[in-house]
Formats: structure tokens, C-alpha cells, sequence
């Protein structure tokens, strides 16, 4: 089969189109014909060895895709062999063909389209995760969403509005925040040309409840400044690369938590909370409630452009390779 193959840890242009063997499958797995593969922010930190997940090498990047069961395991009971589904499956993606976990693989009503699938549920399932679980977001709150037009965040921006919260999007361009606004942010904030505290309090006299935050860095700090009596900072990500070090006075002087987000740890330890949330989500999406914008859709042999795209901060919503 054709498959985009690390064969040692880089940028994404020293990836390998190459011919390798197709997967085998093991009794709790099933193998997919992958029609289309998601690229999301962790494609880029895997290849470079970067993630906290350390796939052996050689091993193709992928880790959301949508496709048809062509093989199940012995022990595989809920799973058919021509079901259409969608497979969060960490990395091996970007192939012709790839083996998962049952466990995380979740079938679609049939007359889904298979591209927008493959965008549809790895930054939902992280947002939902995120608001619902760890921040336990009600409507009517304030939440503030930073990133807000990357992938994690215009999830976050889309499913705040649906849970019934004010959703504040900040970014760093103004066509980035018109996504947003297109999303049904109800504020934006321009964070490279305004000052982002100053433009919270405008909005939110007395801050904002919740805080979702997948970049860190030294926006981090400023960010947290902006926090409400009981607020939750929720720890997404460090898309700037930096890891930010708050300092404690602020959750203390305002009774407020830093929560950690980490979808895949969840979706391991809780599958069963982990399923419940993907069937919502599944259901919201095929009411038309939740979508991603797809940015531009690539073939498998473009596909280490598609990762250097997101790499350089120019993916509004989805890139999306097709592989079939
Ligand atoms: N906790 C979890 O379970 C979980 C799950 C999935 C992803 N993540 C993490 O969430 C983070 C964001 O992922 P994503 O898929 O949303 O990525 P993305 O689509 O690339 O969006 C990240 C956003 O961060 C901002 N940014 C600031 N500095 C940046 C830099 N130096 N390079 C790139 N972007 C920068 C950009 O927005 P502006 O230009 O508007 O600032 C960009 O839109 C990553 O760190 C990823 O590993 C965490």
C-alpha cells in the first residue's frame, strides 16, 4: 500500500511517499481503508519526536481519518467489516490502510460525508472533553477561547456557543477572528495588535469565567490576569512552543483552578465517558451542529505540505489529505 513514511525524526519535508506492507491486525483491532486523514497539530510534534507519544520508527503521521472497515479482530464485537467510520488512531493515518484499537474507532451513519468526518471529531472530542468534563462550562459563563481559530480553538468557539456560554475568540490576525465571528463568537480580540487584558475587561467588567488556552507562552500569564472569582484555566497546549510558569497568587486571589486538558489520556483511562462524548458529538454532526472548516484539502504525495502549513500558522479550521 502507499503510505507517508518518518523513517527519522525531522520537518515535515523529510517524509517518504513510499510502497510498504499493509497492516496486520490483532484480535482487538480493525483495519480501515482510509478515504481521508485529518492533519492536526500533534502530526507536526510526532514527526519531530516532540509528543509525548513515541511511535517506533519507521511509521506513517496521522491520527484522525475516516473510512470503511474492511477487517475486524477475533474480539472485535461492536465493529463490521463495511462500516463507515471515524478512527482517532494516534498515527498511521496517512496510508492507503491502518489498524486501531477498536476502542477508538466509532462508527457513522451511512450517508456521511467522509471529508468532512475526517475533520469532525479530533479538536471536538478535545474541546468537548476540555468544556465539559474539565471546566464543566454552564451557559450563560464567559468563556474565552486564545488560538481561537486554530483547530483545538475554533472547536472550543463553535461547541462553547452550543453549551450556552458567551464565547470571547482572541487570535492573532483579523481574518482569523472573522472565522471566528463565522463560528458565532460573540467577541473578538486581536491579541497581536490590541492589549489582550485591557480588551477582556472591556467585554467582561469582572472577567471571564473559563479560559481555554492551547498556545501558552507568555500570553499565558496575561491571560490568566483576565480570570473571574472560581474561573478555570484549562492547560490545552503550547502551540508557541513555551510552557508557561504562572505564578500562584492569581488562582489563589480569585478561588480559581488550573486544570490540566488531555483528551487521549482520557479517551485511555475513561473509554466509556470518552465513548459517550464521541456519540454527542457524532449526533451534533450529523445535525449540521458542529463542523470544521476545511482549509484545503491535499493528496497523500502533498501531505508534508499540508503539516509545514499548519506548522507556519497559515491553516484557518482543517487541512485535509485525501488518500483514495
Ligand atoms: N490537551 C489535549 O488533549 C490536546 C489535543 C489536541 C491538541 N492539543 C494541543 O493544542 C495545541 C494547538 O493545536 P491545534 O491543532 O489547535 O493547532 P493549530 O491548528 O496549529 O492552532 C494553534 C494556534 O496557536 C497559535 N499559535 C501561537 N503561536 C504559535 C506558533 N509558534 N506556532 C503555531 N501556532 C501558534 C496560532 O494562532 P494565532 O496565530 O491566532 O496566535 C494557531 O492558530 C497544540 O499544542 C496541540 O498539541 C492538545
Amino acid at each position: 500500500m502507499k503510505a507517508l513514511v518518518c523513517r527519522a525524526y525531522g520537518l515535515p519535508h523529510t517524509l517518504e511517499l513510499a510502497e510498504i506492507d499493509q497492516p496486520h491486525i490483532v484480535a482487538d483491532e480493525v483495519l480501515v481503508k482510509v478515504a481521508y486523514c485529518g492533519v492536526n497539530f500533534p502530526d507536526t510534534l510526532l514527526i519531530q519526536n516532540k509528543y509525548q507519544f513515541k511511535p517506533t520508527l519507521p511509521f506513517s503521521p496521522g491520527g484522525e481519518v475516516a473510512g470503511t472497515v474492511v477487517a475486524v479482530g477475533a474480539n472485535t464485537k461492536q465493529i463490521n467489516i463495511g462500516d463507515v467510520v471515524v478512527a482517532l488512531c494516534s498515527w498511521g493515518g496517512l496510508a492507503e490502510y491502518v489498524a486501531v484499537k477498536a476502542a477508538k474507532v466509532f462508527v457513522l451513519p451511512q450517508n456521511i460525508n467522509l471529508k468532512a468526518a475526517a475533520t469532525a471529531f479530533y479538536n471536538n472530542a478535545t474541546a468537548y472533553h476540555a468544556l465539559k468534563d474539565r471546566a464543566q462550562l454552564k451557559a450563560g459563563e464567559k468563556l474565552l477561547v486564545l488560538g481561537a481559530a486554530g483547530g483545538v480553538g475554533l472547536a472550543a468557539v463553535e461547541l462553547g456557543k452550543l453549551m450556552g456560554a458567551t464565547v470571547i475568540a482572541a487570535a492573532s490576525a483579523d481574518d482569523k477572528l472573522t472565522q471566528c465571528k463565522n463560528k458565532g463568537a460573540d467577541f473578538v480580540i486581536n491579541y497581536a495588535t490590541h492589549d489582550l487584558k485591557e480588551s477582556v475587561k472591556e467585554i467582561a467588567q469582572d472577567g471571564v469565567d473559563v479560559i481555554y488556552d492551547p498556545i501558552g507562552g507568555t500570553l499565558a500569564e496575561t491571560a490568566l490576569r483576565t480570570i473571574t472569582w472560581s474561573g478555570r484555566y484549562l492547560v490545552v497546549g503550547f502551540a508557541s512552543g513555551s510552557i508557561p510558569n504562572f505564578a500562584a497568587n492569581v488562582p489563589l486571589l480569585k478561588g480559581a483552578s488550573i486544570v490540566g486538558v488531555f483528551w487521549s489520556g482520557f479517551a485511555a483511562k475513561e473509554p466509556t465517558r470518552n465513548t459517550a462524548n464521541m456519540q454527542q458529538l457524532i449526533q451534533w454532526h450529523s445535525e449540521g451542529k458542529i463542523s470544521q472548516q476545511i482549509y484545503k484539502t491535499y493528496s497523500l504525495q502533498e501531505a508534508p505540505q499540508a503539516l509545514q502549513d499548519l506548522m507556519d500558522r497559515k491553516v484557518i479550521g482543517k487541512a485535509v489529505v485525501q488518500i483514495e
